[in-house]
């Protein structure tokens, strides 16, 4: 059988860590043939890495001469939607990092190029596919819960403001801040075990405290300087109401004076909750009138993106359904988009 020819447009910290490191482990069934990012020397050094045999500065030119079968696209967000929707129209699967895109109308246009084109295409989401997480789906889907009436879920770092001064804190590039950056992630998962109801009304604050602050765990933190950009949120809170009643709270920030980082999602439900906290997932339950914890001993699946790159190629070679749609990717930013516009007008906003 022939093997997937693979690209990748956009060679930075997660095309590489995440998409080229796994997608370079399945070489019975992807060859990594080019890699594109408008910063020539990344894309040589990239290909060079990976043993791709072709580098470009352009994708489209890298769509036109190279016919791939798979497309990554980890670029920054606000080249998502039209990197995505040509490498759809140039016959090629895409495996889209997240935020799918900066707004949901952005989102739905590049479902609608997937339906157009009769190509797959599968959101980054690596969360999704860890094995707490889909534990905690069969828990759900079991019934163990009940009827789920609340839920909650947050990620927040004491200073981890990434790339500070570059594209994810100017909102023209990254649409938002931890919200869309961090927030993506667990507003995805939390949506996924409560089913992906439809979102009916948000309402929320921002904050942007930490563009001054001068103290970072981040590795990749570079400071803001005079000319740099840092027009996004450094805190984000909001409350959700989805048409079947059931609301959701979230908090998600890159800085703000609390613990360490740390990231959480509970579920309420009538017959038992569960809670995901620091790597840890507990079911709570009731037994014979005594209220009773578990806690799953998970193993985990190896390194970022492994289980999502595997998944990906076996839906297109098998042709099954992906696990990480677009269209549940419509959801998530109704809802980011509906609290940046109730934090901006002081209101609730109706969405979807
Ligand atoms: N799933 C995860 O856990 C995870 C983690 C980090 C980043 N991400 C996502 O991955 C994406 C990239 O983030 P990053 O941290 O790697 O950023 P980065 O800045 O390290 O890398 C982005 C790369 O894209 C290149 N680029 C920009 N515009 C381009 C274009 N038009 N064509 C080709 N290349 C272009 C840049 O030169 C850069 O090398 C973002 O959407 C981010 O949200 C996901």
């Amino acid at each position: 059988m022939a093997k997937l020819r693979y690209g990748i447009i956009g060679a930075g910290g997660c095309g590489k860590g995440k998409h080229l490191a796994s997608y370079s482990l399945l070489a019975d069934q992807v060859q990594i043939v080019a890699v594109c990012d408008i910063i020539a020397e990344k894309a040589d050094a990239a290909a060079d890495q990976f043993g791709a045999e072709a580098a470009y500065t352009d994708y489209r030119q890298m769509l036109a001469e190279e016919k791939l079968d798979l497309v990554s696209v980890a670029t920054p967000n606000f080249v998502h939607a039209p990197a995505a929707i040509a490498a759809l129209e140039a016959g090629a699967h895409v495996h889209c990092e997240k935020p799918a895109s900066m707004t949901p109308e952005l989102v739905q246009s590049m479902v609608d190029a997937k339906n157009r084109t009769g190509r797959k295409l599968m959101i980054g989401l690596n969360n999704r596919f860890t094995p707490w997480a889909q534990f905690a789906k069969q828990w759900v889907l079991a019934g163990n819960l009940g009827e789920i009436y609340h839920a909650k879920c947050g990620w927040k770092r004491r200073r981890g403001i990434p790339g500070k001064g570059g594209w994810f804190t100017t909102k023209a590039q990254s649409g938002g801040g931890p919200l869309i950056d961090l927030g993506v992630h667990f507003l995805d998962v939390c949506n996924y075990l409560l089913d992906f109801p439809q979102p009916a009304t948000c309402s929320g604050s921002t904050y942007s405290k930490f563009a001054d602050c001068g103290t970072s765990t981040m590795s990749s933190n570079k400071f803001a300087t005079a000319e740099s950009t840092y027009d996004v949120e450094d805190l984000a809170v909001g409350f959700v109401r989805y048409v079947n009643g059931i609301s959701l709270e979230l908090e998600f920030s890159w800085a703000s004076n609390t613990a360490q980082e740390y990231n959480y999602i509970e579920l309420y439900g009538t017959k038992g909750g569960l809670k995901y906290e620091k790597g840890q997932l507990t079911l709570f339950e009731d037994f014979q009138g005594t209220v009773l914890d578990a806690s799953p001993k998970l193993k985990n699946d190896g390194a970022w993106g492994n289980a999502e790159t595997r998944h990906f190629v076996d839906c297109i070679l098998n042709d099954r359904e992906v696990l990480s749609k677009p269209e549940e990717a419509v959801k998530i930013m109704q809802i980011i988009q509906g609290i940046y516009q109730s934090a901006a007008t002081g209101g609730e906003v109706r969405v979807g």
